[in-house]
């Protein structure tokens, strides 16, 4: 948000807490009425969008035989729908030379759990609406960052002395982002040492599944 104030935008902020966005609206994503009521207060205001950015998420451990289903319910309402609904909601500000940016995941590129298959579902919107909003000339990028640093995805004590080299900051992020954005990049993984992640679960689904429930028993039995 601080960087594209920085650039001379103004920013409206959409989250359920108060932010520091030149406008702030209330708002929970994952209710569709709630999206379209700011939507419309907002578009009344500001007719044209330059830049539409669905960044709200939230996090899940664990995988679907020890999580809450309403766990599994929530991901989904939020990471996925809510920038499905977000979206459709602000389409009418969206015209040619706007830009839409999805802040998905690795995780949605290699499953594990239902945080991962919000994400799977996120990257298919994202990938999906590319294509459909080529037509009116509004740009989509995908940006998907692995362990990032952040109040809501605290992830250095997961990785002990390695999470120096697994979990970036946000700023690498943001950065990547803009420049995605300046040089047109429809899809970016941040760091890019991830992107061999989502190629081998691609192409050798069998072989990730069997690696990855060998490791899950071993780990089981030294419990
Ligand atoms: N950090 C990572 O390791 C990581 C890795 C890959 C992808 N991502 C993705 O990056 C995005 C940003 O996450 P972050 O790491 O920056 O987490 P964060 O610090 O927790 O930020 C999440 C933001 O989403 C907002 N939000 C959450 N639920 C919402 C809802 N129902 N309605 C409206 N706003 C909501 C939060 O504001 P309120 O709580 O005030 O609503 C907050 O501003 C997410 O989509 C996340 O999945 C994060």
């Amino acid at each position: 948000m601080r960087a594209l104030q920085a650039r001379g935008s103004l920013v409206v902020g959409l989250s359920r807490r108060p932010s520091r966005a030149d406008e702030h609206e209330e708002c929970d994503v994952a209710d569709r009425a709630a999206v379209d009521a700011v939507a419309a207060r907002v578009l009344q205001r500001h007719p044209r969008i330059d830049l539409l950015v669905n960044n709200a998420g939230v996090g899940a451990r664990g995988n679907y035989l020890d999580v809450e289903p309403e766990v599994i319910e929530r991901v989904m309402r939020v990471n996925y729908l809510g920038s499905v609904w977000t979206t459709l909601a602000f389409l009418p500000g969206l015209d040619r030379g706007s830009r839409l940016v999805n802040l998905v995941s690795v995780a949605g590129t290699v499953a594990g759990g239902p945080y991962s298959a919000s994400k799977h579902a996120q990257l298919a919107f994202s990938r999906s609406i590319t294509v459909e909003l080529a037509r009116r000339g509004v740009f989509v990028h995908t940006v998907n960052p692995g362990f990032v640093e952040t109040e809501g995805f605290p992830q250095r004590d997961r990785f002990g002395p390695l999470s120096s080299r697994l979990v970036a900051e946000p700023q690498l992020v943001v950065e990547r982002l803009l420049d995605a954005v300046d040089k047109n990049r429809r899809e970016i993984v941040v760091p890019r040492w991830y992107r061999p992640a989502a190629w081998i679960q691609a192409l050798a689904p069998g072989i990730v599944a069997t690696a990855r429930a060998r490791t899950s028993r071993r780990r089981l039995r030294s419990r």
